[in-house]
């Protein structure tokens, strides 16, 4: 057993600030991770970070911007505490020595992204994720803050109280990839998920083969509530063969979007009449899949995203890696062709739901990052929030793990005197299959020590594990594509109730499936079949907490479009969809978005841009 005061699960940039953090308030520190740190997928992050650094901007503005584009389903205190700390922690970075792209003058460059109303985003070319990471893990490998990589975090080690929010979290168990190993790694004060996104639900995602959920599937297995998963960002611009990200920067720097007939159709077919291609990015996917389904697609499927006029030396210098990626990945030249580009999923919204400080409904446990929900982005993100978000909120999670002295957070956890109950008619019933012989997450005792708890979480992975080994079954990658085809098909960005049902039917039929699965590679040493295994069950239900919000929020709002619900339903739908594991029965409730800020309270207005 491995012993730390704070133990943080991912080492992107959630997980790298946050450990900063906590070692910097004295704690003892470990980073546990799938991936060595500067493999993970903050690096694949191009555009930017957005922060009020200029005298002309304000907090309160990005704060406004943010709050808009969430299509007011942001919690107020949260956008507030986010757009106050983002500035402090750009500048943190720059005195870290990121590698900002600067003006003459030598003052960091700040250039406009979609949704933003002054040009606020920070960026280090188009590379800005890579050089954060490596920026992060020299000051992890200064501090000698110490980091298992490539050890997987496969469950929590949780007490067994009935309630969630009497439960206790006192650690992980991990299975290193090298040896085969399975160890219990003990948190005397913490566990910190930052294990990013669940892009792997999807068959065209930006996102790395690596991101599959794994906190926010292991924290909703142990009792905390997943907060508003029905809402995923599409991005516009992502490479059809492969769904690499094309950065918005390229729409930043000027870049122009063109259907089939070179119309410029943000502004001809009348979709953003102000902002255009800067328009945040929901209304845009939903444009270029309008103009696709209309006739006014490229091969019945792509648009043209064309940066040829910005000129040579303004793409060398600030967009370089899109050349290298169009090139790469399409066989286009990017200085004498336009770009095709259609919809691809991108990033989660929603997830494990926590407070500004990071904690969720069980003691001991945190959540930064992407797979947390503070909730900041709402119902669509603005392009530039992902990574303050995690600088932001990671920080705020690693001084908390570590007992540093901070103020109560605003926004609640858990269910409370003004949830509401929330019910949705599925086809087939949701959860676990009966008879299943999953293990339960959360039944450590309830009055069982901390060593004891990890003890019995550690001997629980052993079994399944060894489960997976020895069954001649199925393989997982079936299961899978399963999923990703259906959610691809079925809960995109134009959602249609039936389809919605054939998701949840497809999603039961996996998890039947995935009762079978078996791993074919018996080798004990970087067995990547027992990996994606271990990693598809995180896949499934995920995907069915996607699809189970999506199904029951009956309106229009932010990047979730229901056609038989059109409109944006304020009345009905200012609050939070939260969907609790409950033993294997998932439970449905709501919670009331708080729009009360810290300068001023947010009045919802209808959303152009
Ligand atoms: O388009 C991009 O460069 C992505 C940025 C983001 O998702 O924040």
């Amino acid at each position: 057993m491995h012993e730390h005061d704070v133990i943080v699960v991912g080492a992107g940039g959630a997980g790298l600030r946050a450990a900063i953090a906590a070692h910097e308030h004295g704690a003892d520190v470990a980073l546990v991770t799938k991936l060595h740190p500067v493999r993970s997928h903050t690096g694949a992050a191009e555009g930017g970070i957005n922060a009020a650094l200029h005298e002309e901007d304000s907090w309160e503005l990005h704060a406004y911007d943010t709050m808009k584009g969430s299509d007011y389903l942001g919690d107020a205190p949260a956008i507030d505490t986010f757009a106050k700390d983002a500035p402090g922690e750009v500048i943190q970075l720059e005195h870290w020595g990121m590698p900002f792209s600067r003006e003459e003058d030598g003052t960091v460059s700040q250039r406009p992204f979609g949704g933003l109303s002054f040009p606020r985003t920070t960026y280090a070319g188009a590379e800005t994720g890579h050089h954060l990471l490596h920026t992060m893990y020299e000051q992890v490998v200064k501090r000698g803050i110490e980091v298992y990589d490539e050890w997987y975090v496969t469950n929590l080690a949780v007490t067994g109280h009935d309630d969630p929010e009497d439960r206790e979290c006192h650690g992980c168990v991990a299975y290193d990839i090298k040896t085969g190993e399975i160890a219990g790694f003990r948190a005397t004060q913490g566990v910190i998920l930052a294990t990013g996104g669940p892009g792997q639900v999807y068959d065209h995602t930006t996102n790395a083969v690596a991101n599959t959920g794994d906190g926010p599937a292991m924290a909703y297995r142990a009792g905390v509530p997943l907060e508003d998963m029905e809402f995923v960002q599409f991005h516009p611009t992502t490479l059809p063969s492969t769904g690499v990200l094309i950065s918005e920067g390229v729409r930043g720097e000027g870049g122009i979007l063109y259907n089939a007939e070179e119309e410029r159709f943000m502004f001809e077919h009348g979709y953003a009449n102000n902002e255009g291609e800067l328009a945040s990015r929901d209304v845009v996917s939903r444009a270029e899949l309008t103009e696709v389904n209309d006739g006014r697609g490229i091969e019945d499927e792509y648009v043209h995203l064309d940066m040829r006029h910005l000129g040579e030396e303004r793409i060398l210098d600030r967009l370089e890696n899109i050349l290298h990626l169009a090139e790469d990945f399409e066989g286009v030249d990017g200085l004498e062709e336009p770009m095709p580009v259609k919809p691809g999923q991108h990033y989660e919204m929603g997830g494990i739901e926590c407070n500004e400080n990071g904690e969720t409904c069980i003691s001991g446990l945190y959540a930064a990052g992407e797979c947390a929900c503070v909730s900041l982005h709402g119902s669509n993100r603005l392009g530039g929030n992902a990574l303050p978000e995690l600088l932001v909120f990671g920080a705020r999670a690693g001084r908390h793990a570590a007992s540093a002295d901070m103020a109560e957070a605003e926004v609640p956890t858990g269910p409370s005197a003004q949830s509401e109950v929330g019910a949705v008619d599925t086809p087939v019933p949701p959860g676990m299959v009966e008879d299943s012989d999953d293990p339960v997450v959360a039944d450590g005792g309830a009055v069982a020590t901390g060593d004891e708890v990890l003890e019995r979480a550690v001997q629980r992975e052993r079994e399944r594990i060894e489960t997976l080994l020895e069954r001649d079954g199925i393989n997982h990658a079936e299961v899978r594509a399963d999923i990703q085809e259906t959610m691809t098909e079925n809960v995109n960005v134009f959602r249609e109730e039936e389809g919605l049902q054939q998701a949840l039917s497809d999603i039961r039929e996996a998890r039947e499936a995935y009762r079978h699965v078996g791993v074919s590679d018996p080798s004990r040493t970087f067995n990547t079949d027992l990996i994606h295994t271990i990693e598809t069950r995180n896949v499934i239900d995920l995907a069915e907490a996607i699809t189970l919000g999506a199904l029951a929020r009956e309106e229009f709002r932010g990047a979730h479009w229901r056609a038989q619900h059109q409109q944006r339903k304020d009345d009905e739908w200012l609050k939070h969809t939260m969907l609790q594991w409950n033993d294997g029965s998932p439970e449905l409730y709501y919670v009331p978005v708080i729009l009360e800020g810290h300068e001023q309270t947010y009045e919802p207005k209808e959303r152009s841009y």
